[in-house]
């Protein structure tokens, strides 16, 4: 089975322990373009990428945790602070948008699974070219002001911030589930 290890080696590292260096623009335009090349039903495309690095990270901190602040006025510093610095570990953030076309043939999940399996490539590459990476999501994917802010129109939505960078430290591994207690056969 050893054809199977990169998949079983495959984890996330968690974005505060993702520092610099990052990937090359490079090896971002690489990784971009192989992370297409996933299952699309009917060719349409359904999601478009938004970098977000160098001081652009750190701008994004500061409009989210200001945002936090007017959702939540009590918001406890730690959890304001925890908002300012959210983007601001990785040296690379690629956000994964969602842009469906509703009403066509193919369901909008279809649409939605081919833009979440464009994520998971982004993952795989990015350990692939030697880096760390974890997908996140968070209150602010699915905050209207910043999705404004960041120029995400309101019939697209963010699957995912993919954050990119070289581990600090070995990532710690999770417990997975057994496949085998998910399988049944269907018969008949
Ligand atoms: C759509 C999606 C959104 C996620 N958002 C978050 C998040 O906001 N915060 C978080 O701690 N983990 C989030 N995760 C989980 C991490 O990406 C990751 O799965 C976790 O750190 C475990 O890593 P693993 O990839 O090694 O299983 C999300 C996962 C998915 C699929």
């Amino acid at each position: 089975m050893k054809d199977l290890d990169f998949l079983r080696r495959r984890r996330s590292v968690p974005s505060r322990l993702l520092g610099e260096p990052g990937p090359t623009p490079q090896q971002v335009d690489a990784l971009l373009a192989e992370s297409v090349r996933v299952p699309d039903h009917g060719k349409l495309t359904p999601w478009r990428f938004l970098r977000i690095q160098g001081e652009a990270r750190h701008a994004l901190g500061e409009l989210v945790a200001a945002r936090g602040l007017e959702r939540d006025p009590m918001s406890p510093a730690a959890a304001v602070e925890k908002d300012r610095r959210r983007f601001s570990h990785a040296p690379v953030v690629l956000t994964v948008v969602a842009r469906l076309t509703p009403g066509h043939k193919v369901p909008e999940q279809e649409q939605l699974l081919s833009g979440g399996a464009v994520c998971f490539a982004l993952l795989q590459g990015a350990q692939a070219l030697g880096f760390g990476a974890q997908w996140l999501t968070g209150w602010p994917a699915y905050d209207a002001v910043v999705k404004a802010r960041l120029g995400i129109g309101t019939d697209e939505s963010v699957l995912g911030f993919i954050h990119i960078g070289t581990a600090g430290v070995e990532a710690p591994e999770r417990l997975r589930p057994d496949a085998r207690d998910l399988l049944t056969d269907w018969a008949p």
